[in-house]
This record gives structure tokens, C-alpha cells and sequence, in this order.
């Protein structure tokens, strides 16, 4: 382990590293911005343990977009079109530096600016982040693992919001629990997003009694992530295969589910439109079938999430728990372990950042 400077911050500060300055990120960095100035809107948990949205202080930031690259994170977040737009300023002198490349992806539109792996990892422990919170695009693997590597070297947590296997990797968990820090992950849940939405309507339709036969959800958005996974035959499927497993599993009998990322739509932006169809029987065998439409933004929808995400990482390491955090997984992130309900994982959410069951 490399020697990372003390962590001086003040008593409720966590101290972050951030990698990967897009959407999802400056979405948390606008609700903590917010916060700060007394909006708390669709903030779920104001008071995790003793911490707030308003100690979460971004200490490093690391991107491999020419045009985030040497910015202040203030500017990085609006860099591109597609972004998320701001709602509320972020006031950060942080200097977005460059992170590590492997060449996993390829978009027409992206100049790669990227860093030597030691140059980064080293940046990465003087900056005496606490969390390393990791919002790259999804499909890249080395990298995701090469930042791992990169938390366990500075001593400090890491959160996984892509959906390449990092917490879920036997590998890197157990590099993780040796060291006592904890990992959190894989792919973020969204607040109110596809997945999340699908899983609640087909526990309801079974919890009322309907036997629901098949269940299909499409989804179109614009921004670099989506075009990004549709032009990658195996990521789009991996992520098909996530989400796909997630939603089926809420319902304990087999049921024909197809969940995936659909169609890129570049003028949509940030913005996502998201089509449900479920169909089955009710009681006597009638056919039922519900059809919903969710239009939502990405960023913002990202936001509450990994905003509770930095700080239960934060109280895991506080606590001196290392490996992946079972209470708090199956409630923030889609790719798990186990699979659990909605409701179950939210009740161990709360009695773990309260501190009353579980894993203390
Ligand atoms: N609601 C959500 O936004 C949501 C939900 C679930 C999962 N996620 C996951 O979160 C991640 C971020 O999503 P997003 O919408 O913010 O994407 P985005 O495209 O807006 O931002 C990703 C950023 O990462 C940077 N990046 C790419 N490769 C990098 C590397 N190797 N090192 C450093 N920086 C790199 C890109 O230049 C970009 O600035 C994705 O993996 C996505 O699947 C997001």
C-alpha cells in the first residue's frame, strides 16, 4: 500500500475522489450544491449517521475527455451538450486531472487526454480521498479494477456505479475485506429510473394476487453513456442481462422479462423515456395488463443515489468494515450478490446507517 498523506479534513468531511466528471456525477455534486443553500429536494436520507449531503467535499477529479481534462470541476460538469444541465451552481477549484485509458471503448466524438497508470494512482493517494467514486461509462473493466486497486493503495473506500463487476469480482471483494476497506457496487440503481420502477410494479401486481405471465420494459435516451453501450454488442447485453435479472427476480416464479437500454436518441440529451408493458392474470384466470410510460433525467436521477452511496461507504469505513457492504448493496445497485425485495434491502439500508442491525 502506497503511504497516503493524513486525512486532515475536518471532522464530518468526506473527502472524495471522483472519476469520471459526467452526468451522474455533476447530478450529485448539484444536490449537494442545493443542499448547501437549503433546497433538499428528493434528497431520500438528509441525515445519514451524523453525515449530511454537505460534508460530501470533492478533494481530486480525473477524466480522459479532452475537454474536461485541466478544467475546474465548475467548468468540467458542463463541458459537454449532452450533460446534465445545471440547476445550481457548483463552486469547486478542484482541477480535473487526466486518469488512466485502456482502450476499452471508442466514440467519435471523444479526444482521449489519459495519464500513466502510476502518475494517477499516485494522484490518487496524495489527494487523502476518503472515497474513490467511480462514474466512468460502463464497458471498461481494467479501468474499473485499475481504480479499485487505486482506492485500496490510498486506504479509502470505493463505490462502483458502473456496471462492470467490481464488487460483485470474487477478486477484488476479497482484496477489499483483506484490507479492511469496504466496496460498494455494481451499476447504480437509479431514484426512480427503469429498473427500480419495474421491480416495485411487479411485486405489487404479485403481492395483489396477479400471476403476471411476461413483462417487458424499452428504453430510449441520448447521452454518450447510452451510445456508448448500444454500440457494444456484449456491454449492451451485459446490461440487458442486469437489469433483466434484477426485475425477474421479485417475483418468485419464472416470468418471460426482456429490460434493456433500446435505441439512442441524440436529441434527447440527458433525458430518458422508458415504456413498461406487463401482462397477466387476475384472479379467474381475466387478463390484466398495465402499460406505463416514465420519462426521467439521467443525472438527476443519479444524484440522491450516489449521494447516499459516498456517505454509507463513509460509514463503513468509519465502522472498519472492509469488503462488500451486503446491507447497503441491494438497495443502492443492481448487480448483487443476492437477490433480495425492494422493501427487505431498503429496511436493511436503514437499520445499517442507523447503525441498529447488520453489519456495524
Ligand atoms: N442515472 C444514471 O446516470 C446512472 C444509473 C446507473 C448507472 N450509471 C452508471 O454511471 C456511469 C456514469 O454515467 P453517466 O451518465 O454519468 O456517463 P457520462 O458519459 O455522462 O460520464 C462518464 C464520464 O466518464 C469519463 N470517462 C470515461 N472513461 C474514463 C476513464 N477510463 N477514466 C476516467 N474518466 C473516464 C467520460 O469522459 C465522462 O466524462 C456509467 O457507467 C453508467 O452506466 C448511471
Amino acid at each position: 500500500m502506497l503511504q497516503s498523506p493524513s486525512k486532515s479534513g475536518g471532522d464530518h468531511e468526506i473527502r472524495v475522489a471522483v472519476i469520471g466528471v459526467g452526468s451522474a456525477a455533476s447530478g450529485m455534486l448539484q444536490a449537494a450544491s442545493a443542499y448547501r443553500q437549503g433546497i433538499g429536494l428528493g434528497i431520500l436520507h438528509p441525515v445519514m449517521s451524523t453525515y449530511s449531503p454537505s460534508d460530501i467535499e470533492v478533494v481530486a477529479a480525473y477524466d480522459v475527455d479532452s475537454l474536461k481534462v485541466g478544467k475546474t470541476l465548475s467548468d468540467a460538469i458542463h463541458a459537454r451538450p449532452h450533460s446534465l444541465r445545471i440547476h445550481h451552481s457548483v463552486r469547486s477549484e478542484v482541477k480535473v486531472e487526466p486518469g488512466v485509458f485502456y482502450g476499452e471503448f471508442e466514440d467519435p466524438e471523444l479526444k482521449i487526454e489519459a495519464s500513466n497508470p502510476e502518475s494517477v494512482k499516485k494522484s490518487i493517494v496524495g489527494s487523502g480521498c476518503d472515497v474513490v467514486l467511480n462514474t466512468i461509462n460502463g464497458g471498461q473493466p481494467l479501468a474499473a479494477k485499475f481504480y479499485a486497486e487505486a482506492a485500496v493503495a490510498a486506504g479509502a473506500a470505493y463505490v462502483n456505479a458502473t456496471p462492470d463487476p467490481v464488487a460483485t469480482s470474487v477478486e477484488l471483494e476479497h482484496t477489499f475485506a483483506k484490507s479492511g476497506l469496504p466496496i460498494l457496487g455494481d451499476d447504480l440503481l437509479s431514484q426512480v429510473g427503469g429498473t427500480v420502477l419495474h421491480s416495485y410494479m411487479l411485486w405489487f401486481l404479485n403481492s395483489r394476487g396477479v400471476k403476471v405471465r411476461q413483462t417487458y420494459q424499452i428504453d430510449v435516451g441520448g447521452g454518450i453513456e447510452n451510445r456508448i453501450t448500444l454500440s457494444r454488442d456484449e456491454l449492451r447485453a451485459r446490461k440487458r442481462a442486469i437489469k433483466t435479472m434484477t426485475v425477474g427476480s421479485v417475483v418468485p416464479y419464472p416470468v418471460n422479462v426482456v429490460s434493456g437500454t433500446t435505441e439512442y436518441v441524440d436529441f434527447m440529451g440527458n433525458e430518458r423515456e422508458t415504456h413498461f408493458e406487463m401482462v397477466g392474470e387476475s384472479t379467474l384466470g381475466a387478463p390484466l395488463e398495465l402499460e406505463v410510460t416514465l420519462k426521467s433525467v439521467d443525472g438527476s436521477n443519479a444524484a440522491g443515489p450516489l449521494l447516499d452511496a459516498v456517505r454509507a461507504a463513509k460509514i463503513a469505513l468509519d465502522r472498519g468494515l472492509g469488503g462488500a457492504i451486503e446491507d447497503v448493496n441491494p438497495y443502492l445497485f443492481k448487480l448483487i450478490r443476492s437477490n433480495i425485495d425492494p422493501f427487505t434491502a431498503e429496511k436493511k439500508f436503514i437499520e445499517f446507517i442507523s447503525g441498529r442491525t447488520g453489519q456495524k
